[in-house]
């Protein structure tokens, strides 16, 4: 895949994805996010691509956002044109059926914050900085982050994140649930490809529907979300990796998954 604004390396299973706009701090124009877009769609029927992950080019920034240069001049249905592609894009990562890991190597504000927000899982180095700052700019966040930031640390938090545009470290974004983990930069990449090495040796179609079951299920009531498990937990047994996983363990041997 040769893109314009993106590297991306397939080698072991594993998709790096970085966003490579280092001059402007990675931000996100509709060109970057057309090319997000088309790559997530080549992943979601890649069988090299098991596991995505996606960084940012340099040690300063993930995505410092929307690229703002090019938001400056929009009309009002441009603006929320540009929006809606961004929602696609977000909807296209975490609706994509393979897990995605944000490996967040510096700022990750705005657009930024809300791209890795649309991954399943995200790392943070220990210079990350994550921020939603719309309102230094007179607008609100525009790619899911008043809906996922609420989503993933609550109402309160998000709101004073929102409200006041402020920028927290690392340290307090894994404290309110936003990073899952913190690391050294130089260590950044190495610990989410091994997060990925260790999602990829288990049942690929287990963890296919493990993500449908969380994300779609989220949406729901407790009930029909059960009722939605339920469904999923048979449909697993419908499938080789099943059968090979169960098998495995009682005959106390390691699983050969074929993802079927
Ligand atoms: N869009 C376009 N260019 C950007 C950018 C952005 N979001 N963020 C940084 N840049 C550019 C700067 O304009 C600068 O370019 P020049 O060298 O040509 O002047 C270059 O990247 C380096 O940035 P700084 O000189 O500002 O670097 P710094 O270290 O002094 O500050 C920073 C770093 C705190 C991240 C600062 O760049 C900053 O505040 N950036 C904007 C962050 C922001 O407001 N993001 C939200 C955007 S709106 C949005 O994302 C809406 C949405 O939800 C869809």
């Amino acid at each position: 895949m040769n893109f314009e604004n993106l590297l991306v390396e397939i080698a072991e299973g594993i998709a790096v994805v970085t966003i490579n706009r280092p001059k402007a701090l990675n931000a996100l124009n509709e060109q970057t996010l057309r090319e997000l877009q088309y790559a997530f769609t080549q992943f979601a029927n890649n069988d090299q691509a098991q596991v995505i992950i996606i960084t940012g080019s340099g040690g300063k920034a993930f995505v410092a956002g929307a690229d703002i240069a090019a938001m400056q001049s929009l009309s009002a249905t441009e603006a929320r044109r540009f929006a809606q592609l961004g929602h696609e894009v977000m909807g296209s990562i975490e609706g994509c059926p393979k897990p995605v890991i944000a490996a967040v190597n510096g700022f990750a504000l705005g657009g930024g914050c809300e791209l890795a927000l649309g991954c399943d899982i995200r790392f943070a180095s220990e210079n990350a900085r994550f921020g939603q700052p719309e309102v230094n700019l007179g607008v609100i966040p525009g790619f899911g982050g008043t809906q996922r930031l609420a989503r993933l640390v609550g109402k309160g938090r998000a709101l004073e994140l929102i409200f006041t545009g402020d920028m927290i470290d690392a340290a307090e974004a894994y404290r309110i649930g936003l990073a899952n983990k913190v690391v050294p930069l130089a260590d950044l990449l190495e610990t989410a490809k091994q997060l990925a090495a260790k999602i990829i040796s288990k049942g690929p179609f287990a963890v296919k529907l493990a993500k449908e079951a969380v994300r779609n299920g989220l949406e729901m009531d407790l009930a029909r979300a059960n009722q939605y498990e339920a469904d999923l937990f048979g449909l697993c047994f419908a499938s080789s990796d099943q059968k090979e996983g169960m098998q495995a363990f009682l005959e106390k041997r390691p699983a050969k998954f074929t993802g079927e």
